[in-house]
């Protein structure tokens, strides 16, 4: 159909918080962070900076890279766990400061699996007959300002950043499009085990949500790591077996960064750790913009040339997992 990635954009704070930083901060120390999960620095932003703020930047860069005008996006989806607020979508906050107006935009709710959950959806919207042209994609958190920085079990995992997908369909049925394959599913059943209570409608603002800490991430560690682990290599398996080109031909695999153990217990059920890209060391958790910060370094490094095959795989709050299959 012709729909390909046409660019890729991040943006990071310029803050880093290291993990001598959070040592002061709470009861913990680098040699634990590091030895549990591989974190050693993650980005944070500004008290003024929003999560559009990193959104437009990322999306800034996609376009530049691509070569397109902002006015000729037909597609904005923003995937985020912290919008900047309940409304108006950030997708339309983001269209205005990058000047795409106007445009389709929606906000989409799958935390980590955000990203994949986007260029899935972005991909059925453009080859169906509604027939977007160009799309951006985009996955940016602020996750800093839903993290209980007096919990040392979440505060040293997650960073602030956005990444940006931009997509083109050129119109040519010969052109193989970027999406090879895809799997994405979600069971509400493990919704209690990753979430942020308060906010909602089941759990207003207030001054009790307040007090008891209801606006900030709550995680069942070990149990979001059994999990994490079996239904990423789940989807991966069922992928790659499914394909119809050889393993060899995929080039890189890029699990969510979410922890250097759970992505090395994914490498090395899935038999092809040296193909997996890992910069969780860098940003910490990261959550639907992670894949998207590794899609971009690589790209921009010149790690990845045309027709190379990209597994992209993701677990997240709800639970949502998902897995791509990329052509470049
Ligand atoms: N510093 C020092 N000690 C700590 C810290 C810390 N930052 N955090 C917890 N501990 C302590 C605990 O209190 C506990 O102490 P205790 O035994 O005296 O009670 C001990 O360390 C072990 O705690 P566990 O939770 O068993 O540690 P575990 O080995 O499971 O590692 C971790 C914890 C890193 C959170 C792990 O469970 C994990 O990676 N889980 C998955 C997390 C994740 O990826 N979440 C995804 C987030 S959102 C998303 O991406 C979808």
């Amino acid at each position: 159909m012709g729909i390909r990635i046409k660019g890729t954009g991040r943006y990071v704070p310029e803050k880093i918080l290291t993990n001598a930083d959070l040592e002061k901060m709470v009861d913990t120390s680098d040699e634990w962070i590091v030895t549990r999960t591989g974190i050693k620095e993650r980005h944070i932003a500004t008290a003024t900076e929003t999560t559009s703020d990193m959104a437009a930047a990322a999306a800034n860069a996609a376009l530049e890279m691509g070569g397109v005008d902002a006015k000729d996006i037909d597609l904005i989806i923003v995937s985020t766990t912290t919008p900047d607020m309940m409304f108006p979508n950030t997708a339309s906050i983001v269209q205005k400061k990058i000047g795409a107006a106007p445009c389709v935009c929606f906000d989409l709710a799958a935390a980590c699996s955000g990203l994949i959950y986007g260029l899935n959806t972005a991909y059925g919207m453009m080859a169906s007959p509604l027939k977007y042209k160009r799309a951006l994609v985009i996955g940016s958190e602020k996750l800093s300002c839903i993290t209980d920085w007096s919990d040392r079990s979440t505060c040293v995992l997650f960073g602030d950043a956005a990444a940006a997908v931009l997509l083109e369909n050129d119109g040519n049925p010969d052109t193989p499009d970027f999406y090879a394959d895809g799997l994405v599913s979600a069971d509400g059943n493990f919704g209690d085990i990753l979430l942020m209570p308060g906010g909602g409608s089941a759990n207003p603002a207030s001054h009790e949500t307040v007090d008891q800490h209801m606006h900030f991430i709550k995680m069942g560690g070990p149990k979001t790591f059994q999990l994490a682990v079996h239904s990423m290599v789940d989807a991966c398996r069922t992928l790659v077996e499914r394909a119809s080109i050889p393993r060899e031909k995929i080039r890189w695999v890029i699990p969510h960064q979410a922890n250097w153990r759970i992505i090395s217990a994914v490498a090395a059920r899935l038999d092809m750790p040296e193909k997996v890209y890992q910069n969780v060391q860098r940003y910490g958790n990261t959550s639907s913009a992670s894949i998207g910060l590794c899609l971009d370094e690589l790209n921009r490094s010149g790690q990845l040339e045309k027709d190379d095959y990209v597994l992209i795989v993701s677990f997240g709050a709800g639970l949502t997992w998902g897995a791509l299959l990329l052509r470049w």
